[in-house]
Order: C-alpha cells, then structure tokens, then sequence
C-alpha cells in the first residue's frame, strides 16, 4: 500500500468511527470510499446493524460482498451520516467531486444527509479548489447544445471511457470542464444548475460538514464552522 493509499485509509477508519447502530449511511464512490466500505463491512461483521445506500454500483457490489445491507435510495427520504471522497477540498469546506463520475448520486444522497463527511488524503486539501476540472454530468440527448453552452464557460472535454464515450450509472455523459468562473464557485454552480439538460456537477459548496483528512500517518478531523456559508 503506498503512502497516499494509507492515509486514505486512515481518513476512512476515523470517519466510520461516527457511525452508530440503526443509522443510515451513504456511500461513497472512488478509492477512499472503498477503504471506508471495507472498515463498515468490518463493524458490521462486529455486530453494528445499519443500513445503506450506495452513490454507484461499484460501490453497492462491493458494500454488498463486505456484507452491508444496501437499500434501494429511491425508497429513502433522508440519511443519518454520507461517507465520500473528494477531489479538492478547501478551507471553506467547498469541494470538487466525480472524477469517478457518481457526482449526480453522490450530491443526492450528501443532499439528502444530516451530515456528510468528506474523506482524504493530504493531497486533496488546497487552498482554493480549481485546478481539478469540474465534472459536469449531462443528458446525451441534448449533447451538442450543452457542450456549446458550457464551452462559452471555458475548456471543455467529454469524458471517454474504454470503448467510446464514459457513460454514468444513468447512461448519461460526463463533460470535464475547466471554467473561467471557479474563482467565484457559488455563480459558477448556479449557472450550470440553469443550463437544460446540465444533470448535476461536481461542485459541493454547502454540503459537506466535515473532513477527515490523512497525511504522512496522522488524521486530522476538521468542522464546518456555522458561518461558514
Ligand atoms: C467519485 C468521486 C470520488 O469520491 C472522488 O473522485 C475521490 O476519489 P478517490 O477517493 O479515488 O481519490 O467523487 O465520483
């Protein structure tokens, strides 16, 4: 395990610390998340009793191979706890997310959480997100309209998997953007929000309310502070 692969793990453990029984946790997606499955499988197979609900289907595999019980998040109003990576998280607690491309369930279930903490290795701690580009997730239908309007926003590039374009657990399309207009991400965020056919994103400006973050062994437990808006 390298160094960076062991201080997502330690973020993942100290954060699966706050998981009590009869709570309803969300999954997260990507290798930090994995670390995090892999702990709650653990303390389930200790005795914890919880359900889950999984922001990919990757992630509901492997939840339900560590012996999770995953619910159908279509039957879920609302969450206790939402355990996620991140790409870029700053000091405001603004964060960039989906670069494995569960953005659109990740901000769902994180939306639908009385709290969701953020897990990570040091790297991912700056101290202004945007340099990692903004996942965009879009309706293929409307491919080349969306792709005009959002390259009015800056450089953008659909995302392309193995065999042709990446397609999202909905079939839908990503487009990695790198915008003009990261330096304000709360606009930003409102103007992707309005373009049709713009799905989700992977900016996380007010969801996030804490963050675990591991670096060279040692994990550091960071709060959003109230007026942190
Ligand atoms: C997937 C995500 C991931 O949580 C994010 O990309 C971090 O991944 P990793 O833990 O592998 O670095 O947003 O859509």
């Amino acid at each position: 395990m390298t160094r960076t692969d062991d201080d997502k793990r330690r973020a993942a453990e100290a954060a699966v610390v706050e998981i009590q029984d009869g709570m309803i946790v969300g999954l997260g997606t990507g290798s930090t998340a994995t670390h995090a499955v892999a702990a709650i499988g653990a303390r389930v197979r200790a005795g914890l009793r919880i359900d889950a609900v999984a922001t990919s289907d990757a992630t509901a595999t492997l939840a339900v191979a560590h012996g999770i019980t995953v619910r159908d998040f279509a039957d879920i109003a609302r969450l206790d706890l939402a355990i996620d990576g991140v790409d870029e998280i700053d000091d405001r607690f603004f964060a960039i997310k989906g670069a494995g491309g569960a953005m659109l369930r990740e901000k769902l279930v994180a939306v639908a959480a009385d709290r969701m903490i953020a897990i990570a290795d040091g790297s991912k701690r700056v101290a202004r997100i945007g340099a990692a580009p903004v996942p965009v997730e879009i309706l293929p239908f409307a491919r080349a309209s969306i792709l005009a309007a959002l390259g009015r926003l800056g450089r953008v590039t659909v995302r392309q998997g193995d065999a042709g374009p990446y397609r999202t657990d909905q079939g839908n399309l990503v487009v990695d953007g790198h915008f003009a207009g990261i330096a304000d991400p709360g606009a930003l965020a409102a103007t992707l929000d309005a373009i049709p056919g713009v799905l989700g994103h992977g900016l996380f400006l007010r969801e996030i309310n804490a963050a675990y973050i591991g670096s060279d062994g040692v994990v550091t437990r960071l709060e959003r502070s109230p007026d942190c808006d």
